[in-house]
């Protein structure tokens, strides 16, 4: 099931008046001399290796491993996952597949790549939202009963009130201690003892990602007790987890059983603030939570003063940062994205940190809306589907180059990269489906993009694929 339905407009150009004014490579260029990789400090100090201004975001039924990790390999610092669905997740069995990072590790030669990744999580219920956000972050290392008795049950779910996630705008980013523990001893059984030493609730799940990926970096064998191929996932203790957990707001995901999902809560202000409330205080303190929002419901004025409760609320009950796509609910993806609405925002809320999102069709539109709206930072949407070269175009631009378009053989390796990549994780018959998808959207760098579309509408395995870069992008 697709959450996000109705997203195939053609590219808009945002309302933005005067952003042709704007000259978004001397934008770029400044911004590298402001700042290192042109990042607002503040947001390296919390996500570690977020150290570029822009970031690839939740796609349903495309941003899957394969392609974030192509994202990554061209540039982009920080991924974020589709929308997951709360009940599917506590679910067991297939329900959390998307969101065990161990699946995912075996399936992958080359180790923990995917990081630092955002888990994002959509629903209805507080209680369910907080127990599966938990779940997503302890990866799943208690039964999955337990997570379902914390949702439905008498189970109380771990609190950590007392201790908010905080911004601390003079946090220098220097290493923690649970970072410089790792530092003497990065043994596989190092880092398993690390991680059983503490009781679940008070374990610091990205330290133990960050130090399983530097592992896995000089060392490629597999984690202990790990068989390539197959899901260790037991319920022990986690091994992996998620940088930070987004909670969706945005999605226009229609109601279900007249049950609010997404984007709805954004006409439910008091239903959105118990789901952040309870999500913010059940996942572990040291582990960012951000919320992805619209710039409302829909046109209304009562619909304008909800978006503000909300965002306001956001940032009072310890969540990092929000993004806000300039687009309403009702509005899905038709129409421009409003950017004028983000530059009133951030004109508002200069010390807040605010990614922007809606009509980032290129890296020149990066600069464009940052330089226009003052975000702190951009999400790269329908912008990177069949183009994650705008992620090395953008850091190349931060570093005041030039930034080409890729050659043929250049797209021709990313493309066969990245089919090999899908298919390991998925398999060859979802992984021809998956690239039939993002062969169409990679067509438009080709010289003969109609020749080339046709060609990938047909593919199915991996030798159709073969066959098409053979055909179609050989250097001869
Ligand atoms: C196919 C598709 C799937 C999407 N899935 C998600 C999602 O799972 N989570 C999310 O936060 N946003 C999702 N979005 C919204 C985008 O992240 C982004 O906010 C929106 O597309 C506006 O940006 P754009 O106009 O630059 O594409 C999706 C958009 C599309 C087109």
């Amino acid at each position: 099931m697709s959450l996000h339905g109705n997203n195939a407009t053609p590219p808009a150009p945002a309302i933005a008046p005067g952003v042709d004014e704007i000259d978004p490579v001397r934008f770029a260029k400044e911004l590298g001399t402001r700042f290192q990789g042109g990042i607002d400090p503040r947001v390296t100090a919390i996500v570690p290796g977020f150290d570029a201004p822009f970031f690839q975001a939740g796609l349903a039924g495309y941003s899957d491993a394969a392609m974030r990790i192509i994202a990554r390999r061209l540039g982009a610092p920080f991924c974020v996952t589709e929308a997951l669905l709360d009940r599917m997740l506590l679910g067991g069995g297939h329900g959390f597949d998307k969101a065990d990072l161990q699946l995912m590790l075996d399936a992958l030669p080359q180790g923990v790549e995917d990081q630092p990744l955002a888990g994002q999580i959509i629903g209805s219920d507080p209680d369910e939202m907080a127990a599966a956000a938990l779940k997503m972050i302890e990866q799943a290392s208690r039964p999955d009963r337990q997570y379902r008795d914390m949702a439905y049950g008498d189970s109380a779910l771990p609190t950590y009130t007392d201790t908010r996630w905080k911004v601390d705008p003079a946090h220098s980013g220097e290493p923690q201690p649970a970072d410089a523990a790792c530092e003497d001893d990065c043994t596989p059984e190092a880092l398993l003892a690390l991680v059983n030493e503490q009781p679940p609730e008070t374990y610091d799940p990205r330290t133990v990602f960050q130090n399983v990926a530097r592992h896995e970096s000089t060392q490629p064998s597999s984690l202990p007790g790990s068989t390539t191929g197959t899901s260790t996932q037991t319920n022990s203790a986690p091994s992996l987890s998620f940088a930070t957990i987004d909670v969706n707001l945005a999605c226009p995901v229609k109601k279900i059983d007249r049950k609010s999902r997404g984007g709805h809560w954004l006409s439910q202000p008091q239903g959105a603030l118990d789901i952040l409330r309870a999500v913010r205080a059940a996942v572990p303190k040291d582990v960012p939570c951000t919320v992805k929002l619209r710039r409302a419901y829909d046109d209304t004025p009562e619909m304008a003063s909800n978006f503000e409760v909300i965002f306001n609320a956001c940032y009072e009950l310890g969540y990092a940062w929000t993004t806000v796509h300039a687009r309403t609910v009702e509005q899905k993806y038709i129409g421009p994205s409003r950017w004028t609405f983000l530059k009133d925002l951030c004109d508002r809320n200069r010390d807040k940190i605010v990614f922007g999102s809606g009509d980032v069709w290129s890296a020149l539109d990066i600069f464009r809306m940052m330089a226009y709206t003052g975000v702190t930072g951009v999400s790269v949407a329908r912008g990177c589907i069949g183009n994650p070269w705008i992620f090395r175009q953008a850091r190349l631009m931060i570093q005041g180059h030039h930034a080409p378009a890729p050659t043929l053989s250049e797209q021709r390796a990313v493309l066969l990269e990245h089919f090999a990549i899908s298919h390991a994780i998925n398999g060859e018959k979802a992984a021809g489906r998956m690239m039939r998808k993002f062969g169409i959207k990679f067509a438009q760098h080709h010289p003969e993009p109609e020749k080339v579309r046709s060609r990938m509408i047909a593919v199915e395995s991996q030798r159709d694929w073969l066959s098409v870069m053979d055909d179609c992008y050989s250097a001869s």
